[in-house]
């Protein structure tokens, strides 16, 4: 049997999944995910912030396995959209339509949009959930702009749209190592990752 200490990922998304497993690979702990443990739950995501439906995610599992369990909620705010679709990013134009659709409305709704006016970011807040009902959060973005077309196939959802000037590419043209090293997701679970040092968690 392994010694290695668990931590519950409360998502079912394999694109976040892989992420996670990459930016959480130089842990001393086992990843596993809700497909992982074959729990199957529907929870209301009823938040009006990441950090919220983080929070939720990460409790409601946490209570029905009885460990400690982290959830992300993350999202892509377009500021020309008064930041849609924001914490319904999966939900936007309905949870199965494709993203190819999803992609194509935004640029659409910006196709009058100054260059100075595309500004956009992905946000993820990462909570972490105890069996004795405490929680700990961390939050963080990557800055760009909505790219006037879809570039890049690597990565997953909106990726082919946030265009960051810095490394002139989208965060679909990056390798996953790159947008795992400045994306919200790996930076919020960096920070995560120094919170649970500071609190004694041996990872
Ligand atoms: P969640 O599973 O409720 O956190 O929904 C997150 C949604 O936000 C995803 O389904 C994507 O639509 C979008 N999203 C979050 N992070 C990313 C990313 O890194 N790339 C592309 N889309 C993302």
């Amino acid at each position: 049997m392994s010694d290695k200490k668990k931590i519950i990922f409360a998502t079912t998304n394999e694109g976040k999944m892989n992420e996670i497993r990459m930016i959480m690979a130089d842990l001393n702990v086992e990843l596993l995910s809700l497909k992982d443990l074959d729990i199957q739950t529907q929870i209301e995501e009823n938040g009006t912030t990441f950090e919220e439906n983080a929070i939720i995610k990460a409790k409601a599992i946490s209570e029905i396995t009885g460990e400690m369990v982290m959830a992300d909620d993350s999202g892509l705010e377009v500021d020309y959209m008064d930041k849609a679709p924001g914490v319904y990013s999966a939900r936007y134009l309905g949870e199965d339509t494709p993203y190819s659709i999803k992609n194509q409305t935004i640029l659409d709704n910006l196709k009058d949009a100054k260059d100075e006016e595309r500004s956009a970011r992905f946000v993820c807040a990462i909570a972490a959930a105890f069996p004795d009902g405490k929680v700990i959060t961390s939050i963080a973005t990557i800055e760009g702009l909505i790219a006037t077309e879809e570039r890049g196939t690597n990565g997953f959802g909106y990726d082919p749209l946030l265009y960051v000037p810095e490394y002139d590419m989208t965060t679909g043209e990056m390798t996953p190592e790159l947008k795992n090293k400045i994306s919200h997701r790996g930076k919020a679970l960096e920070i995560m990752k120094e919170k649970l040092k500071h609190e004694g968690f041996d990872c």
